[in-house]
């Protein structure tokens, strides 16, 4: 089957500018090395006088740099020589770690309860599986019996025990919120601005910046959004192995266990590339997959992109515009945008007042499923749509800044998402709910206000084509020392 995607045609650009160290990620830089750090002092401005200080030792501390280059200094943590032990290396493709019996138990666990499909073949990938190789798809079935989202846009497995992706915001005139890639060193000035127009979104932690930037990701939950998994090493998941699947997600959760002290029970697939053996080992893990409808592009931004500034404006004008012609007037939409650059963060900013002219509510996911509960721990709770949209934005019971404890080797539990019968979380009772009211399980590709013109197919994809097929090049990031892969595609 030939797919109307566009497929890596070439090359692979590693620039490791910026960091040193290959196998230990910035926060790694200097274990135990808090009498180093004590001395890497660094200025700030406050009030116009200059100050010095230590690298960061706190989210608060953090939190209130205002130079990005400063933010983005690299920082170790007393925790963090001992978080590096027990985890896949950054950046990396995440296997199971030698000696972590917890984790192969909970996987062996997995194998053996058969909610893995036998028939779904491992996709072939390229250039280390920054990219999904061309014949692969081509000889594709075209009955799509994977649900293969890359090839069709499918959000509705053909497996049992899986629930529909969720891909949009039910709730009319409504934007979902969510960004992805984070948590960005330099996101200061993002969060104040999210903070100060209150704000919340859900955003998808990539968890080797989690480990690499812990304090920016305490932040994360602490200013009120809901986190969610964006794996490990942010590669194409459908060519992972079982196992390695397993590791992107579960090493992902437990780094958010350890460093911000909650279990996501939700996810994103990087680049959107899902399939239903991904899919099997997310829903035993507890992880809810979400994909979304509509796409700015912005990761494609210059410069670390090729797209024009002008570009992705239009495209968020696009979305915009769907918001003021009445054609979300029934159901929202769920927008990709990225904390992943300076750019890319910059670029919401500057779109926000169009867009919150043209919408109704800007909520995050979990508003808009009524995900009260999103994490496995009771606390904190978040507000639902209803009260969400009456002005009560505060999650509850959040930690204060300085009081989330970095506890290495937490102990996760685990209970497969379709067996979360809960309210409040993202599981599957809200995905039967919807398949029986008929709004968004149609076992066609989802055809959104989005969707490319000639095509029933996937016209959004993350990191990848939007919804002109034209060639197109695709960043992605491997975080390792802050490597930037760029891939180039093509139809
Ligand atoms: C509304 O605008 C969107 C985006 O430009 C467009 O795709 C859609 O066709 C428009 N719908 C109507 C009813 O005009
Ligand atoms: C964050 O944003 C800065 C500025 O655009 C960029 O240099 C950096 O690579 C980004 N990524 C991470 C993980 O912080
Ligand atoms: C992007 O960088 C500029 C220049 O350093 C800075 O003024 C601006 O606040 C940054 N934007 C974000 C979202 O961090
Ligand atoms: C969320 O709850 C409201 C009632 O407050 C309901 O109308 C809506 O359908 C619910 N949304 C979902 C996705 O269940
Ligand atoms: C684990 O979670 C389940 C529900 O998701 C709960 O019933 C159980 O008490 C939890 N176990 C522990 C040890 O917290
Ligand atoms: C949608 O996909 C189906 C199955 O691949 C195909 O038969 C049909 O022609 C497609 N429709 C459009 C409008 O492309
Ligand atoms: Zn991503």
């Amino acid at each position: 089957m030939r797919l109307p995607i566009a497929f890596v045609s070439s090359t692979l650009v590693l620039l490791s500018a910026l960091r040193v160290s290959a196998h230990i990620g910035p926060g790694f830089a200097m274990p135990e090395s808090r009498d180093v750090v004590h001395h890497h002092l660094r200025s700030r401005g406050t009030n116009g006088r200059l100050m010095l200080r230590a690298a960061p030792s706190s989210e608060s501390q953090e939190s209130s740099e205002q130079d990005p280059s400063q933010e983005c200094k690299p920082y170790g943590l007393k925790s963090s020589s001992a978080l590096g032990k027990v985890y896949p290396k950054a950046g990396q493709i995440a296997d199971i770690v030698s000696g972590d019996d917890t984790g192969a138990t909970l996987f062996k666990e997995i194998l053996d309860s058969g909610i893995i499909p036998g028939n779904v073949q491992v996709k072939k990938g390229t250039q280390g599986n920054m990219g999904i190789d061309q014949g692969q798809s081509d000889s594709y079935d075209d009955s799509d019996p994977d649900c293969w989202w890359t090839a069709t846009g499918c959000t509705s497995p053909k497996h049992k025990q899986l629930s529909h992706d969720l891909d949009s915001c039910p709730e009319p005139n409504t934007w979902g919120l969510s960004f992805d890639d984070g948590p960005n060193c330099s996101h200061n000035a993002f969060y104040d601005f999210l903070q100060k127009e209150k704000l919340r979104a859900t955003l998808f932690y990539i968890g080797t910046n989690v480990i690499d930037w812990p304090l920016q990701a305490q932040r994360g939950l602490t200013d009120g959004h809901d986190i969610c998994v964006h794996t490990w090493s942010h590669h194409y998941t459908t060519t992972l192995s079982t196992s390695q699947v397993f590791s992107e997600l579960y090493y992902t959760m437990r780094i958010i266990k350890d460093v911000i002290g909650v279990t996501p029970r939700c996810w994103r697939p990087p680049y959107g590339d899902v399939d239903d053996r991904v899919r099997a080992i997310a829903t035993a893990l507890g992880l809810r997959t979400i994909v979304w409808d509509h796409d700015t592009d912005d990761w494609n931004i210059v410069p670390g992109g090729k797209q024009s500034t002008a570009k992705i404006e239009s495209n968020y004008q696009k979305i915009i515009d769907a918001g003021k012609n009445g054609s979300t007037a029934d159901k929202g939409i769920m927008v990709l945008t990225h904390e992943l650059t300076n750019q890319t963060m910059d670029m919401f900013m500057n779109e926000y007042s169009k867009v919150k002219a043209a919408y109704k509510n800007l909520v995050p996911i979990s508003a808009c499923m009524n995900a009260s509960s999103p994490y496995v721990e009771d606390q904190p709770t978040y507000s639902n749509f209803a009260d969400f949209t009456s002005g009560k934005v505060d999650a509850q019971g959040l930690p204060q800044p300085d009081a989330i404890k970095i506890n290495v080797n937490s102990k996760l539990n685990i209970t497969s998402e379709k067996d979360q019968k809960s309210a409040g979380g993202f599981s599957s009772a809200s995905a039967k709910k919807s398949k029986t009211q008929g709004d968004s399980s149609s076992s066609s590709p989802d055809s959104q206000a989005s969707a490319a013109p000639n095509s029933n197919k996937s016209s959004d994809k993350e990191d990848g084509n939007s919804a002109s097929f034209t060639p197109i090049h695709v960043l992605s990031i491997s975080m390792t020392a802050a490597l930037v892969s760029f891939a180039s595609w093509a139809l």
